[in-house]
């Protein structure tokens, strides 16, 4: 919040941003705020995020800083750190709860771009495209044969969903288009009629499987040798979500062995790393973390990260707190 200072003018709101954004956005925030901008080549490393939050009340942050319980210890003026992502594990929520700084995230307004970029992935990975075009640029394309390239169709197969949040719904909703079934598996109480499995039969039973489901200490590695090797040899696997749920290693293993069919992913257990085992096969597509990235998509996260800090820099509620 403004504070009065002794010689009666207003002091302003102070904000860390630590990505450069439109210059239409950054007049938005300056017009409630004045803003540091951190613009370095890398993520802001650990000391200089410190640094730079003594004396701000808000940080606007994207997923590539960590925001430790040490940072926010050091941060003493700071209210709330709104996250330009959906989801918030490079945010200690606990450690800022308990110094009272709102965390907030940007639901809904990804939902589609992500969605979108699962099918993508889907019929990439299923019909082979990124493959045929490797094939095709390094000339080693022979010409048409009935037998070239033979994909997987979709239609009356089983979409296996873990997770039932909003792009998990979001996915199965446009599952119908190309004539799937989509069932759920998540965990907690049902909370609606979608059709939903245990893990362990949504593992067996589907034909491709996609995972949307927030990245948690519980679900770390939650698909591990175990569970792919539960999987049809005919099934693919596709990751939008978080890369540390699925063991990469694992992976690896079950797509060399061809125990599943193939994988889609688009995010990894250390991003921008890639386990070198993954980079030799053809049956895995690798995308590098696309799954908002449309220029509506981020142009509307932004806002909305940014209406969130300075909702809280001046006492008022978040519009979209971490649940
Ligand atoms: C992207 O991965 C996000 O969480 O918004």
């Amino acid at each position: 919040m403004a504070t009065a200072n002794p010689t009666g003018t207003e002091s302003r709101s102070r904000v860390l941003l630590t990505r450069r954004i439109p210059s239409s956005l950054l007049s938005l925030l300056e017009s409630g705020a004045s803003v540091e901008l951190y613009d370095g080549p890398t993520p802001i490393a650990e000391d200089e995020l410190k640094r730079r939050l003594s004396g701000k009340h808000g940080m606007v942050s994207v997923l590539t800083d960590r925001v430790s319980a040490g940072v926010l210890e050091a941060a003493a003026d700071l209210k709330v750190v709104a996250n330009i992502a959906v989801g918030f594990d490079n945010i200690d929520v606990a450690a800022a709860r308990a110094r009272g700084i709102v965390v907030t995230n940007t639901p809904d307004v990804l939902t589609n771009a992500t969605a979108e970029l699962t099918w993508a992935l889907i019929l990439a990975v299923t019909r082979r495209v990124v493959e045929g075009d490797r094939l095709v640029r390094r000339k080693g394309w022979k010409g048409w044969t009935l037998d070239f390239m033979l994909g997987t169709e979709l239609r009356g197969k089983q979409l296996g969903i873990i997770g039932r949040g909003r792009i998990g719904r979001a996915v199965g909703e446009r599952a119908a288009a190309f004539g799937m079934h989509a069932v759920f598996a998540a965990r907690g109480e049902r909370t609606s009629d979608l059709p939903e499995l245990s893990l362990d039969e949504l593992l067996v039973s589907s034909d491709v499987i996609s995972i949307h489901t927030p990245l948690r200490a519980a679900n770390r590695h939650m698909i591990d040798r175990r569970a792919l090797a539960r999987m049809k040899r005919t099934a693919y696997l596709v990751n939008t979500a978080r890369g540390p749920i699925v063991d990469e290693e694992a992976l690896a293993w079950a797509l060399k062995e061809r125990l599943i069919a193939g994988a889609a992913l688009d995010v990894y257990e250390r991003e921008p790393e890639v386990f070198a085992g993954l980079l030799e096969l053809d049956n895995v597509v690798l995308a590098p973390h696309l799954g908002s990235a449309t220029r509506e998509t981020r142009t509307a996260m932004i806002e909305l990260a940014i209406r969130n800090a300075l909702a809280v820099v001046h006492g008022k509620p978040a519009l979209t707190p971490v649940p």
